[in-house]
C-alpha cells in the first residue's frame, strides 16, 4: 500500500507563505487521508516533505492491519522505518501527521521521534481519524519528542476506507 518516498526538495517559488526553508512536512499514511493534508502543507508553505513508511509494508487487508496495529500498541513496538530523513537538524519546525490507529498513534510515529533529534524544533501535529477523536496520540508524540514544541495542530474526520470496504462489501453479498 505505498510508494518509494525520498525527501523531496521544495520548489524555489513566491507565494505568500514561500519563507518555508526550514519547514518539513512529514506524515505517515496508509490510505491517503493524512498524505493529502501532507501534501496540501508542503505546496502551500511550500516546504520539504517525506513520508514515513515502515521497513516491512503493512497488510494490505484493513482488518489484517487494525490486528497488527492493536498487537504493536500492547507491546510498544517501534518497527523500522525504510528511510530516515538524513538532514533533519537542518530543520526548524516540523508538521507531523499521522491517522490515529487503535486510539493512538501508529508505531512508526514513535519509531520516528525516537530515531530522529526533534529537540529544539517545532513540531505542529495533523492527525486523521475515523470518528472516534485523538485518543492519547498526542501525548504520545508529547513524550517522544524530546525537547521540541509541541503546538496545537488540525484534526479532521476522514472514516473512508472503512465505509468504502463496508460498502463494497454489502454490495457484494448481494451480487453473489
Ligand atoms: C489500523 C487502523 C486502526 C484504526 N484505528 C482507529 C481508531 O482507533 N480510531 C479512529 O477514530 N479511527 C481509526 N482508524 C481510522 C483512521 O484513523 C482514519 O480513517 C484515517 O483518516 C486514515 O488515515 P490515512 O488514510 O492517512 O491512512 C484506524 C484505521 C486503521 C487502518
Amino acid at each position: 500500500m505505498s510508494t518509494m518516498m525520498v525527501p523531496i526538495l521544495a520548489a524555489a517559488g513566491g507565494g505568500p507563505a514561500a519563507a518555508a526553508g526550514n519547514t518539513l512536512v512529514v506524515w505517515f499514511s496508509r490510505s491517503g487521508n493524512t498524505r493529502v493534508i501532507g501534501g496540501q502543507i508542503a505546496r502551500s508553505l511550500q516546504a520539504d516533505r517525506f513520508e514515513i513508511q515502515p521497513a516491512v509494508p503493512y497488510p494490505d487487508d484493513y482488518f489484517e492491519n487494525v490486528a497488527l496495529a492493536e498487537r504493536e500498541r500492547e507491546a510498544g513496538t517501534r518497527p523500522p522505518l525504510r528511510a530516515s530523513v538524513q538532514n533533519i537538524a537542518s530543520y526548524e519546525r516540523l508538521y507531523l501527521g499521522f491517522p490515529i490507529w487503535g486510539m493512538t498513534a501508529p508505531a512508526v510515529i514513535r519509531t520516528f521521534l525516537s530515531t530522529h533529534d526533534v529537540s529544539g524544533k517545532t513540531i505542529i501535529p495533523f492527525v486523521t481519524h475515523g470518528g472516534y477523536g485523538l485518543g492519547n496520540s498526542l501525548k504520545v508524540v508529547a513524550e517522544h519528542a524530546r525537547g521540541a514544541r509541541l503546538l496545537d495542530g488540525f484534526n479532521l474526520e476522514r472514516p473512508q476506507e472503512r465505509q468504502t470496504i463496508e460498502q463494497v462489501n454489502a454490495w457484494l453479498d448481494t451480487a453473489r
